[in-house]
């Protein structure tokens, strides 16, 4: 396989960096790895005496916990770093903590910050490879590529075959909060570049001010007019840590209008599907029947995540030229 990627990215910081061609190549990889999380024992000696750090400054479950069993099931070695109990509480900048992280030889930082750049930033002042976990507002690409083999393993089912390399013909609603999500803007330019078909449903204050630029087929307030025609509903958790006052009247009018009630998953399509990147408010924007319906495929995204999160690390730090083929390659290493 040729690799657009092995050896021209350092970092992973945003889905806007990343070419189709790249998003596909990573996809593919990641198929690879999903084979080696399958397996009784689910862990190659790929990345053995690499060492993979998490920093995270701002509250996290899946995503932490994520990179870290992928750098473990690709024997890294790991660190994880919490601002409570460290000298930061002392008063420590970011960049002497990342710089002190840097000297013990760390290969990849793992990077969650409540500000928008920040591991851009950190990039900038290490050497490590940085990965970012989601920074502010801004973008989550990681969450995004795992969003996007969810979908392309929905419609591997539909076709009963191998998963496709694209998403094309997809359409996908990405409903709620969309103004302070990170996971939106991340989806919409990955979903996008894959071909498939993005459609924004949030009330009017809490859609961006503009969105000029955002590769999106139509934009509204109307979930129910949408909610027949989509194969994947795509809801988003309310960031009131994000929000100021006065955006919302109420959560019960919110869930009334734009929650995915059983009645409204009851008019979705045959075979479509409802994902949320957790931690989800079951009541608010997901009902609790649907989030444990057939359709819910938030478990799935998690179990995903971390083979995309394999695929990730193992790109960025494979020499250039050693990516293997997806499969052959991995099977290979496995056997050694
Ligand atoms: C998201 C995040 O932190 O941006 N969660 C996640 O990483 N799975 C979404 C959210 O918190 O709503």
């Amino acid at each position: 396989m040729t690799s657009a990627l092995v050896g021209v990215r350092r970092h992973l910081l945003s889905i806007a960096d990343l070419k189709r061609d790249e998003l596909i190549e990573l996809l593919a990889l990641a198929d690879s790895f999903a084979e080696v999380v399958d397996r009784p024992i689910p862990k190659v000696p790929t990345l053995r005496g690499r060492t993979v750090a998490t920093l995270f400054f701002e509250a996290s479950t899946r995503t932490r916990l994520s990179f870290e069993t992928a750098a473990k099931r690709l024997s890294a070695d790991t660190m994880s770093f919490s601002v409570s109990g460290s000298s930061m509480a002392k008063g420590e900048s970011l960049r002497d903590t990342v710089e002190t992280l840097d000297a013990m030889g760390i290969d990849v930082m793992v990077v969650r910050h409540h500000s928008a750049g920040a591991p851009h930033q950190v990039a900038r002042w290490v050497r490590a490879a940085v990965v970012n976990a989601g920074d502010g507002q801004h973008e989550h690409p990681t969450q995004a590529l795992l969003d996007c083999f969810t979908l392309r393993e929905v419609l591997a089912e539909r076709a009963g075959g191998r998963p496709p390399e694209d998403l094309c013909g997809l359409k996908v609603a990405i409903v709620g909060d969309v103004r302070h999500s990170r996971v939106a803007r991340s989806d919409v330019l990955a979903l996008s570049a894959l071909g498939a078909e993005v459609h924004l449903v949030a009330p009017a204050t809490l859609m961006p001010c503009s969105l000029e630029g955002w590769p999106i087929v139509g934009a509204g307030a109307e979930l129910d007019a949408l909610v027949g025609e989509m194969d994947a509903i795509y809801l988003l958790r309310l960031q009131l840590e994000r929000m100021s006052a006065g955006l919302l009247p109420s959560l019960r009018e919110y869930a009334t209008r734009f929650g995915l009630s059983t009645e409204r998953a009851m008019r979705m399509k045959e075979g479509a599907v409802v994902l949320h990147p957790g931690p989800m408010n079951r009541g608010v924007e997901i009902d609790a029947a649907v989030a444990s319906s057939e359709r819910a495929r938030v478990t799935r995204q998690v179990r995903n995540g971390v083979a995309v999160r394999m695929a990730v690390l193992f790109h960025l730090l494979e020499p250039a030229g050693g990516a293997p083929a997806p499969l052959e390659g991995l099977a290979d290493r496995a056997e050694r």
